[in-house]
């Protein structure tokens, strides 16, 4: 008796954990603290899942304790390794196997449930099925996400001809089997029980197959929000309000995400998910009207920082490449030494990742305050002496305002021509993830610094503290 009242008190303060955690990772300053918290939630509901006995059940503490380091030592090494270009994939991995978790105890409910050996209602198997689907949709979605963000699998290698017809097809077919085998119980047998839980996993892969790499951050949020609904169904198979609250929160923190996302790039779920946006695009030597971009050297952009009241630095992706945020901070320092004002512009889809650029520039202690988001940014600039895009390409890109033919137009972006001049730090007239001509190159205004980020920054700081 005393027992199960601790344990109900362990999984209460470990649900808690987790909400406060979730709180706390809203913000960079206490980010680290919240997912600490929330770790040691985890920790405690771990611990009392251990020490509750299950009636029935052998209570295997060697294969256990034995999974838990196998796995424990597999995650602590990725994610000391994984480079921070590289975290949607790891995201996509660890929401593959929670997917993966909720499959494997769902079609753990259903061999004793068709041998007759367990008893089963409707609702509750509707529950296991919900679990078998949901969790194989994201157990094989998200490993095809993390094979194509990792470069191993090509889109084109995976898209049918029609594949969206196919997957409408597939989906139905799944859910019609799945509502099947709910009403009709125990007569349906393993065997359909079986070819539900495959056509899960094929429909999974199916689906993720024809959304394109500038989607797939979007892709892995709802699948990452798919696995905590996975993981909230076998917490109601199980009985666990401790699973059940950590999966609604999961759930619905990625659904949050999903749609923040979405806003930020103003498409709708639907389109990303029908896929056809970003990759490929070929570089413009001029633009529309023939004019050349025009370049600035390194001392010429080192003086014109220098002699600035105002300077506003718009982190985009090559910044994460080329890990300039240290040097980015360095002449932040300098300048602000001089009394020039330095503030970031951050905008929501910047980077391969929600809060990409946050987590570089709070990794090189650049002060919160400095940072200002789409709508604060847009309103400073107009007040900016010197604008400086440092690896920032489809964030910045004027057509998303005035060319209604363009595949980024009503994505609101970083209005940098508002500045009184630009400086564009990228190392080549490459395009950007949505692989679309930037008029910001060619504009009177803007000069373009080629070379790596990293390394201009670092030419750029030595300049400053020469001037
Ligand atoms: P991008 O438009 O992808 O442009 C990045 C630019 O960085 C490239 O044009 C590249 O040009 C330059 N670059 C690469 N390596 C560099 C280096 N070492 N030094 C200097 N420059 C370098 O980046 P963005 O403006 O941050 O926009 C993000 C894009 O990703 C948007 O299209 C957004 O919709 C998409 N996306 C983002 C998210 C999230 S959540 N962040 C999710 C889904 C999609 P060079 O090759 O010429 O150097």
């Amino acid at each position: 008796m005393i027992i199960d009242f601790i344990i109900n008190i362990a999984y209460l303060i470990g649900a808690l954990a987790f909400v406060w955690g979730l709180r706390l990772l809203g913000s960079p300053d206490t980010a680290r603290r919240g997912n600490i918290i929330a770790g040691a939630g985890m920790i405690l509901a771990i611990l009392a899942a251990l020490f509750q006995p299950i009636e029935g059940a052998s209570n295997n503490y060697g294969w256990i304790l034995g999974g838990i380091a196998i796995g424990g030592i597999i995650g602590f090494i990725s994610a000391r390794r994984v480079k921070m270009t590289a975290m949607p994939q790891m995201v996509s991995i660890f929401n593959g196997l929670g997917g993966a978790c909720a499959v494997v105890l769902a079609y753990a409910e259903l061999i004793p449930f068709y041998a007759g050996d367990k008893a089963l209602d409707t609702a509750g198997l509707a529950i296991v099925m919900a679990a078998l689907l949901i969790g194989g949709v994201s157990f094989t979605g998200s490993m095809l996400a993390f094979a194509k963000l990792q470069g191993l699998v090509k889109d084109s290698q995976v898209i049918l001809p029609k594949h969206n017809i196919i997957n409408i097809i597939l989906l139905i077919a799944t859910l019609a089997l799945g509502f099947i085998l709910t009403i009709s119980g125990q007569p349906a047998g393993m065997l359909l029980g079986t070819i539900f839980m495959v056509l899960s996993l094929v429909y999974g892969y199916s689906f993720v197959a024809p959304i394109g790499g500038a989607d797939m951050p979007v892709v892995i949020s709802l699948l990452n929000s798919f696995t905590g609904l996975s993981a909230a169904m076998t917490g109601l198979i199980y009985g666990s309000q401790f699973m059940l609250v950590g999966g609604i929160l999961v759930g619905a923190a990625g659904t949050i995400l999903t749609v923040l996302m979405c806003d930020a790039m103003n498409r709708s779920l639907l389109n990303v998910l029908i896929g056809g946006f970003g990759g490929g695009g070929t570089s413009a030597k001029s633009g529309d009207n023939g004019q050349l971009a025009k370049e600035v050297g390194i001392t010429d952009a080192a003086i014109q920082m220098f002699y600035s009241q105002s300077v506003m630095i718009v982190p985009g992706y090559g910044l994460a490449v080329a890990q300039a945020q240290k040097a980015c901070k360095e002449i932040d320092d300098l300048l602000e030494a001089n009394g020039v004002e330095v503030k970031y512009a951050i905008h929501p889809v910047a980077g391969r990742m929600p809060g990409h650029m946050n987590v570089l520039l709070a990794e090189a202690d650049v002060p919160y305050p400095k940072l200002l988001d789409l709508e604060e940014a847009n309103e400073a600039l107009k007040n900016t002496d010197l604008a400086i895009i440092v690896g920032a390409n489809d964030v910045v890109n004027p057509s998303a305002l005035d060319d209604p033919g363009s595949p980024i137009y009503g994505m609101p972006v970083l209005q940098v021509w508002d500045a009184k001049n630009v400086i564009v730090m990228k190392r080549s007239m490459s395009p950007g993830y949505a692989g679309i001509q930037n008029p910001l190159f060619f504009h009177d205004r803007n000069r373009m610094l080629f070379g790596d980020a990293k390394a201009s920054m670092n030419k750029l700081a030595s300049e400053i503290k020469n001037l």
